[in-house]
């Protein structure tokens, strides 16, 4: 993953503030267990006057009793918004309704000039590893033709044809992950998104066991089949349910001691494959 540096997301920044001018319509994926920590806010500047499509992507990995409450809060503010697995294709076809909904109004103002059947056109933007990729080949499918060049368009720039209405920007746009609050960081550590390398991976696992211990208080007994006793007040107790884990999975060192380190990487890949249960992170 892009390790963000000033240089890096000046360039990123540069970047969109180009193609933005170019369409109608912002394709925003943000990860259905961290839909904030995973929202760039100054998406919403670079945005301004465009229509704005949100996808909680991932959501076949969140918790839907969240993902439903994350719908309503961002339609709350005026998005349109889907739920999507892009992996699996499911969610993705209802995103052309969604974008069509999002541009009425532009295609309403198209027709009043005289201007009939210009399809809107798309960018889909979002943090790295939210799933850009992975959304624009599934929205893209096999039945499309690249539209190549056109006037007054920045050269190079490929479109993609979705359907009659829909015209897609064939890159995404990267927006730069805002972790200056260190909870943020930590949710995105969690799921992946920074490099591990650069991470205290025992101290990561050391807060997941306390969020998931607060909020899915079976999920760790479910699946280590550990007593873990009320309350945890702190790291130092979280610490002992690792070493549980430890145990229980059979990480310890050469002199027997629970290897902390191996059982925070079981957790945090248990964790982010989904076998401790679908979890949501942060809350409307
Ligand atoms: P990016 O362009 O935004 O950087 O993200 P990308 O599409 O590369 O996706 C990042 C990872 O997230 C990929 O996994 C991808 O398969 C996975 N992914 C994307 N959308 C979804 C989704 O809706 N649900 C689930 N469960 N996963 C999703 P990877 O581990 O990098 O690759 P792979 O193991 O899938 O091959």
């Amino acid at each position: 993953m892009i390790q963000w540096y000033p240089g890096h997301m000046a360039k990123a920044k540069r970047m969109m503030q180009d193609n933005i001018k170019l369409i109608d319509v912002v394709i925003e994926l943000v990860d259905a267990r961290v839909p904030l920590s995973s929202k760039n806010p100054d998406i919403d500047k670079l945005a301004n006057n465009k229509s704005r499509v949100i996808l909680l992507n991932k959501y076949d990995m969140a918790d839907q009793r969240h993902t439903d409450a994350w719908k309503d809060y961002f339609e709350a503010k005026g998005y349109f918004v889907a739920l999507v697995n892009s992996k699996s294709g499911k969610g993705v076809k209802q995103v052309r309704e969604i974008v069509n909904k999002a541009c009425e109004e532009k295609i309403a103002r198209d027709r009043r000039k005289g201007i009939i059947n210009r399809p809107v056109r798309a960018m889909v933007v979002g943090i790295p590893n939210v799933g850009k990729s992975t959304f624009i080949n599934s929205f893209v499918g096999k039945a499309t033709t690249k539209t190549g060049n056109k006037p007054g368009v920045t050269k190079g720039k490929q479109w993609i044809r979705i359907n009659k209405f829909i015209e897609l920007l064939d890159t995404p746009g990267i927006l730069w992950p805002k972790f200056e609050d260190p909870a943020v960081g930590i949710r995105l550590a969690l799921i992946g998104s920074i490099n591990d390398t650069i991470i205290n991976k025992i101290d990561l696992a050391l807060d997941l066991i306390l969020f998931i211990h607060e909020n899915y208080p079976d999920a760790l007994k479910k699946r280590y089949e550990i007593e873990v006793t009320d309350p945890l007040e702190d790291k130092k107790d979280a610490a002992k349910v690792l070493e549980q884990v430890a145990i229980k999975r059979s990480c310890l060192l050469k002199g027997g001691e629970p290897d902390l380190e191996r059982a925070a990487n079981l957790l945090l890949d248990d964790f982010r494959s989904t076998r401790l249960g679908k979890i949501t992170l942060e809350c409307p």
